[in-house]
C-alpha cells in the first residue's frame, strides 16, 4: 500500500491538541449530566432540604400560638396549653437538627462522589492524550485543573444545589406563613426586598470581581511554583544565578495575592454588615407598620406580631444566601468551563475500532517505513520527508545525522507516539495504527535520550513494564545491563529510592537502568535513542556493555551517537534535514566520502578519536580506556591496534 493509495489519512493542517475556549466548553446540562448516575442520592438531598425548610416555619407559627392561646390568651395564662406547645416546639427544633446533620452529611457525600469521578476521568483523559498535548501544556497549569479546579467547582455546585433549593423553599414558606399571619404586614416587608437586593448586589458585585482576581493570582503562583521549584528549573536558576528573578516574579504575585485577599475580607465584612443592619433594622419596621396598622383598625395579635418578627430572619437570610450562591455559581462556570474544555480535547492518536492483537511468540520484529512523512503539529515545516526504510529482524539499523536532523523523531514514529502525515509505518506488515496499543507496548521498546526514573526504587523502576517480574528476573536483567554490582554498592541496593529524576543516580548509570527495564520486557523490536552527551570513560564502557547484549536477537532502529554502534550496525541512514542522504555500512559509506565521511571526521577524528583494541578503545590522546578506567598513555603497554 502506497501512501497515494490511502489519502484518508493525510493531515496537512494539524495543530497541537489545545483546550477551546471554555466559555464554549461550558454547559449547566453537562454540569447537571455529572449528577444523573447519582440521582437516587440527589433525589434524597431534595427531600431532606424540603422537610428541612419547611420544618423551619413551624416553630414561628407556633410562637403565636403560644403568646396568643398559652400566654395571653382569652382566658388568661393556659400552662396545659403552654406545654404542649413548648413539647411540639422542642421536637421540631430537635427533628429540625436531625434534618440538618442528615442534609450536609448527604449533600458532602454527593459532592465527594461526583468530584471524585470528574477528577478520575479528567486524570484518564489526560492520559490518552497524545505527547503533542503535552508538549505544548504547561505543568503547573494541569496540576491545577486536576487539584483545585476539579474541587473548587464541585464544591461550588453541590454546595450551591442545596443552598438554592433550600433557600428558595425558606423564603417561600415564611412567605406563606407571614402572609397568614398578616397580609398587611406582608406587604411593608416585600417593599424593603428590593432595596436589600440592590444594597447586598452593590457589594456583591465587587466581591465577585476580587474572588475571580485572587483565583487567577493563585493559579499563577501554582504554575510558577511548580515550574521554578522543579529540579530543573531551580538547577536553571541556580547555574544562571537568576533566583532574584525568580524570587522577584514570584513575590510579586504573591504580594497581588495578599492584597486581592485582603480586599476580599473587607468586602466580604461590609456584605455581612449589610445584611446584618438589614436584619437589624427591619422589626423597626414591622413594629411602626403595626402600630399604625392597628391605629387604622386592623386585628393584630401581640403573637402575631412576635411571630412575624421571628420569621423575617427567614425571610431575608435566605434572599442574601441565594445572592451570595449565583454569585458562586458564576465563579463555577469558569471553573467546570475549564474542565470540560480539557475533556473536549479529542487525541488524534487512538485505538483503531478493531485492533489488531498480535502474541508476543508472534512478533517477527519487521519494522518499515513506507514513504513516511510526518511534521509536528503546529509546524510549518515537514520534520520527516519520504522516508522509506526497512528493518529486517534481527537487524541493527543506525541513524546518524546533525543535530534537529529528525532523527529522535524518526524513533517516535516507530513507537507511534506520533502518526505519520502521509504513507505508514508498520511492524509485520501491520499499520501501527491498526495495532492494539497493547501490542505495540509489548512489541516496542524504547531506551530515549534522556533516561527518565519515577520516585520510587531501583527495583519498581526496573520492572515498569513487566510490575509481575520476580527479583531474580530483575536482577538477571540489571546484570545483563551492566548495573547490578553497581546497585548491590547502595546501602539498600534494589530498595534505593531514587528521586524524581534518579538524582542520585549518574546519567550513565541511569540510562543502564533504562536498559534493564527493556530487557525485562524483552521487546522484539528496540528503539534506541543514544545519549550525545559524552559519559564518563567507564560509564560509556559499561554503556556499550549494556548496549551489546541489548541489541542482540532483536530488530533495532538506533540513533547513533557511539562509534561502537555505528561499527555494529547492518545498515546507516544518514539524515539531514528529515531525509535519507546516504545509506550503507560503515565501510561503504566512508568509502563513498560523502556526507557520512564528513560527520565521521567531525564526530571522531576520521577515526583518530577512538579506535578499539584488545583491551578497550584508545582515545585521541593515546590514553586507554578500560572497563576499569582510563589507563594514560605514558603507562600503556600494548601499542594502540
Ligand atoms: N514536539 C515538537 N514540536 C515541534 N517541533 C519539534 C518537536 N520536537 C522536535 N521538534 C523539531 O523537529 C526537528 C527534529 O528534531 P529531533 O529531535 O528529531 O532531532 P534529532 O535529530 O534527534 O537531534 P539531536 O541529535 O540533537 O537529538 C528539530 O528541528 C526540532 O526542533
Ligand atoms: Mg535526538
Amino acid at each position: 500500500m502506497t501512501a497515494a493509495a490511502d489519502p484518508g489519512r493525510r493531515h496537512p493542517h494539524r495543530h497541537a491538541p489545545t483546550p477551546a475556549d471554555p466559555t464554549d466548553a461550558f454547559g449547566w446540562g453537562r454540569v447537571a449530566a455529572l449528577f444523573v448516575p447519582h440521582r437516587a442520592r440527589v433525589a434524597g438531598v431534595v427531600l431532606l432540604v424540603l422537610a428541612s425548610s419547611l420544618l423551619g416555619v413551624v416553630n414561628p407559627l407556633l410562637i403565636q400560638r403560644i403568646f396568643d392561646q398559652a400566654l395571653f390568651g382569652d382566658t388568661g395564662l393556659d400552662l396545659d396549653r403552654l406545654w404542649t406547645l413548648v413539647a411540639i416546639m422542642l421536637v421540631v427544633a430537635l427533628g429540625g437538627g436531625v434534618l440538618g446533620v442528615l442534609q450536609t452529611v448527604q449533600t458532602n457525600r454527593l459532592g465527594r462522589r461526583v468530584l471524585r469521578e470528574l477528577r478520575n476521568r479528567l486524570y484518564t483523559h489526560l492520559q490518552s492524550l497524545p505527547l503533542s498535548f503535552f508538549a505544548g501544556a504547561r505543568t503547573g497549569d494541569l496540576q491545577s485543573r486536576i487539584s483545585s479546579d476539579v474541587s473548587s467547582a464541585q464544591n461550588a455546585v453541590t454546595s450551591s444545589l442545596s443552598s438554592i433549593l433550600s433557600n428558595a423553599v425558606t423564603f417561600v414558606s415564611a412567605l406563606v406563613a407571614m402572609l397568614l399571619l398578616s397580609w398587611q404586614l406582608t406587604l411593608v416587608m416585600l417593599v424593603t426586598i428590593p432595596l436589600f437586593v440592590l444594597a447586598t448586589r452593590m457589594v456583591g458585585g465587587r466581591r465577585e470581581r476580587i474572588t475571580r482576581e485572587a483565583q487567577q493570582q493563585t493559579a499563577e503562583m501554582t504554575v510558577i511554583t511548580s515550574e521554578t521549584l522543579s529540579l530543573s528549573g531551580i538547577t536553571l536558576a541556580k547555574l544562571f544565578g537568576q533566583q532574584d528573578r525568580e524570587i522577584g516574579r514570584f513575590t510579586d504575585v504573591s504580594d497581588r495575592l495578599a492584597v486581592s485577599a485582603e480586599r476580599q475580607q473587607v468586602i466580604g465584612q461590609a456584605f455581612f454588615t449589610v445584611v446584618q443592619t438589614f436584619l437589624g433594622a427591619t422589626p423597626i419596621l414591622v413594629y411602626l407598620a403595626a402600630g399604625y396598622a392597628l391605629n387604622g383598625g386592623t386585628e393584630l395579635t401581640a403573637g402575631t406580631i412576635v411571630a412575624f418578627t421571628t420569621l423575617q430572619n427567614r425571610l431575608f437570610f435566605p434572599v442574601a444566601r441565594m445572592l451570595e450562591t449565583f454569585v458562586e455559581l458564576q465563579s463555577s462556570r469558569a471553573l467546570f468551563g475549564r474542565i470540560f474544555s480539557y475533556l473536549d480535547i479529542r487525541s488524534d492518536i487512538v485505538e483503531a475500532d478493531e485492533p489488531v492483537d498480535l502474541a508476543p511468540e508472534a512478533v517477527r520484529g519487521v519494522v518499515e517505513f513506507d514513504h513516511a512523512h510526518f511534521h509536528y503539529p503546529d509546524s510549518e515545516l515537514a520534520t520527516i520527508t519520504d522516508l522509506d526504510v526497512t528493518a529486517r529482524p534481527g537487524q541493527l539499523i543506525a541513524f546518524v545525522g546533525p543535530s534537529g536532523a529528525g532523527k529522535s523523531t524518526v524513533l517516535q514514529l516507530v513507537a507511534r507516539l506520533y502518526d505519520v502525515d502521509d504513507g505508514a509505518v508498520r511492524i509485520d506488515g501491520h499499520d501501527l495504527r491498526d495495532l492494539s496499543f497493547a501490542t505495540l507496548a509489548r512489541s516496542v521498546g524504547f531506551v530515549t535520550q534522556e533516561s527518565y526514573l519515577f520516585a520510587g526504587t531501583l527495583r519498581d523502576n526496573i520492572r515498569y513494564g513487566r510490575p509481575d517480574a520476580t527479583d531474580e528476573e530483575v536482577r538477571a536483567a540489571a546484570e545483563m545491563a551492566a548495573i547490578h554490582d553497581r546497585i548491590l554498592e547502595f546501602a539498600d541496593g534494589y530498595d534505593t529510592v531514587v528521586g524524581e529524576r534518579g538524582f542520585r543516580l549518574s546519567g550513565g548509570e541511569r540510562q543502564r537502568i533504562a536498559i534493564a527495564r527493556v530487557l525485562l520486557s524483552d521487546p522484539k523490536v528496540l528503539v534506541l535513542d543514544e545519549a550525545t552527551s559524552a559519559l564518563d570513560t567507564a560509564s560509556e564502557r559499561r554503556i556499550q556493555e549494556a548496549l551489546s547484549t541489548l541489541v542482540s536477537g532483536r530488530t533495532t532502529l538506533a540513533v547513533a551517537h557511539r562509534l561502537s554502534t555505528i561499527q555494529a550496525a547492518d545498515v546507516i541512514h544518514v539524515i539531514d534535514h528529515g531525509r535519507v542522504i546516504e545509506s550503507g555500512s560503515h565501510e561503504e559509506l566512508l568509502a563513498a566520502g560523502g556526507a557520512y565521511r564528513g560527520l565521521y571526521d567531525e564526530q571522531f577524528g576520521g577515526g583518530e578519536v577512538e579506535t578499539h583494541c584488545a583491551d578497550g578503545v584508545v582515545l585521541a590522546d593515546g590514553s586507554l580506556q578500560r572497563p576499569d578506567g582510563v589507563v594514560p598513555r605514558a603507562l600503556r603497554r600494548t601499542p594502540a591496534a
